[in-house]
């Protein structure tokens, strides 16, 4: 259920990979400290093919695999890791039509190398007769056949579930955020373009995944793509040392390792595994780190609870939900050096909390409150508090929240999808826009806690050109039908009172006719008064 752990042979070779390359590679996971670490899949990504012969029998390359690929496998099994392989939901692959791909131009042994036209053969062949363990599957061949990603992928998926294998990890790279079918259909999906051994590409990726975690779950996750950590300035070892890779600083690396555990990312290295520096070893072994991406498969991507311009705090839960453990990190994504005041309650902590800091491996004191802490340009601080209570918490953003028609293939506001989108006067920076006009164009909270049993007011801030309507329902059913009236900037609009057992409670907005306001945020308080008007005592708190 958790995240997946390997290396993946593209950030460092291109397709100019072979047996020796991949078993070499694996050798060096397997006594290094890697594998020990977890890191347990040596994925073969583009490269290893060359088309589909008269018989439709994929073939490989003559001379980056002359032996087939039963070898590599038997060798990547024997180390007791696991192998993983990759394909295009289209007839050619990536590399067939980018000319950036490799040493040299376009690899012509990825035209007709793709599965399509091949599903059940190139499954049986993978998986069956090889014992291939995953499978990412690009879309470039896709995208040349304009074909429908939904109906394509699972169309795959069945193919590989033909083969009566049950423990094979599907990976979906279609470089944006597909849509919320996918987690039925795959265990990861790229949420993003390809990225580059540079400060402005992992920044632009943890940035386009800030907002994603209402659609992490166990078992599935979203993948911020293969890792450059180990590409360090001036010490570039990758093929693509002429396309923009210029390297990572040190706080760089942190940031970028870090970020990808806290966002529960998949964690495939991308560097020559048995040329890691020794600052990239230590920080992509560091146990707790690694434990807060992996956190016992709680399936939980961090969300963004105080953000101040460039400066991020996000939090998600550690080892158990709704408990007094959750990890933090600090993320300055900014050019000068910042202060963040870390406020407890905003982590939905209590008391006094006491810290870990992942990185250093080190206690860092305790604190009531607020913590005031430092912070470099590009650099980030990853931590685990731990308070003496867990509060309820009283603000849920709409970014965090699922909307289930959420997509990134096309333009949301073309295609009329609900979507997180910057706003300057709405909290966080950030409101969801685009609802409603659909039953499904929804936002949904999946897990308001009430810790304590009564009642509760539930208060709307939202913005809205117009005279507009949404619907809200907790568990199911209908509670308030708002107008929110033609309101120029993101205020409170709406509010209703109800009881509500302990527990995680549904809150869902929707309007399935009508457009619904821009919405900013719930908030979760206890009232002052009943709605029948007496003051809330403990009496009359529940009835
Ligand atoms: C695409 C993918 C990359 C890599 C290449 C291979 O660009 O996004 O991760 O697999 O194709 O050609």
């Amino acid at each position: 259920n958790c995240p997946l752990m390997g290396w993946s042979s593209w950030n460092t070779f291109g397709v100019d990979i072979s047996e020796d390359i991949i078993l070499d590679v694996a050798r060096a996971m397997a006594t290094n400290g890697l594998k020990a670490a977890g890191y347990r899949y040596v994925n073969i990504d583009d490269g290893f093919f060359a088309g589909h012969d008269a018989d439709g029998r994929l073939r490989f390359h003559p001379l980056r695999f002359p032996n087939g690929m039963k070898r590599t496998v038997d060798g990547i099994h024997a180390l007791g890791l696991k192998a993983g392989i990759y394909s295009d939901a289209g007839a050619d692959t990536c590399g067939s039509m980018w000319a950036g791909s490799g040493t040299g131009g376009k690899d012509a042994a990825g035209v007709g190398s793709g599965l399509y036209g091949h599903d059940a053969a190139d499954c049986r062949l993978y998986f069956n007769d090889l014992g291939f363990d995953f499978i990412k599957i690009d879309y470039c061949g896709g995208k040349k056949l304009s074909l429908d990603e939904r109906a394509r992928y699972s169309e795959i998926a069945r193919a590989i579930r033909a083969t009566g294998r049950t423990d094979v990890r599907l990976n979906i790279c279609r470089w944006a955020y597909p849509g919320t079918w996918v987690s039925e259909v795959a265990d990861s999906w790229r949420t993003t373009a390809d990225i580059r051994a540079n400060w402005k590409s992992v920044r632009t990726l943890i940035g386009e995944n800030l907002y994603l975690s209402a659609y992490a779950s166990p078992g599935h996750y979203n993948d911020m793509d293969m890792l450059e950590v180990g590409q360090r300035t001036g010490e570039i070892r990758s093929i693509f040392g002429n396309h923009g890779d210029t390297g990572l600083s040190e706080d760089e690396e942190v940031t970028h390792f870090g970020m990808w555990c806290m966002l529960s990312s998949p964690l495939l290295i991308g560097c020559d595994t048995r040329t890691i520096p020794a600052f990239t070893m230590d920080l992509i072994t560091n146990p707790h780190l690694l434990a807060m991406n992996q956190n016992r498969g709680l399936g939980v991507q961090g969300y963004v609870a105080q953000r101040a311009g460039d400066a991020y705090v996000l939090v998600k839960d550690a080892d158990t939900r709704f408990g007094k453990a959750r990890y933090v990190a600090l993320y300055n994504a900014g050019e000068t050096n910042r202060v963040f005041d870390v406020q407890s309650a905003s982590l939905d902590l209590g008391g006094k909390v006491r810290v870990f800091d992942l990185v250093a491996k080190s206690d860092g004191g305790a604190f009531e409150d607020r913590l005031s802490v430092e912070v470099k340009p590009h650099a980030s601080r990853f931590f685990r508090f731990e308070a003496d209570r867990r509060l309820e918490r009283t603000v849920y953003e709409a970014e965090t929240a699922f909307l289930t028609d959420y997509q990134e293939l096309k333009d949301p506001v073309k295609a009329g999808t609900a979507h997180p989108a910057s706003c300057a006067d709405a909290s966080g920076g950030v409101a969801v826009r685009g609802l409603g006009g659909r039953p499904s164009n929804d936002l949904i909270w999946k897990e308001v806690r009430i810790e304590k049993p009564g009642l509760r007011t539930l208060e709307f801030v939202c913005a809205s050109e117009e005279d507009r309507q949404m619907v809200v329902e907790v568990d199911g059913r209908e509670v308030a039908r708002p107008v929110v009236r033609a309101n120029g900037a993101f205020t409170p609009c709406a509010a209703v009172t109800l009881a509500l057992t302990q527990g995680v409670h549904v809150v869902r907005l929707s309007n399935p006719t009508g457009r619904m306001p821009d919405i900013d945020l719930m908030r979760v308080c206890t009232p002052l008064t009943t709605p029948w008007g007496e003051k809330v005592t403990s009496e009359n708190a529940w009835r």
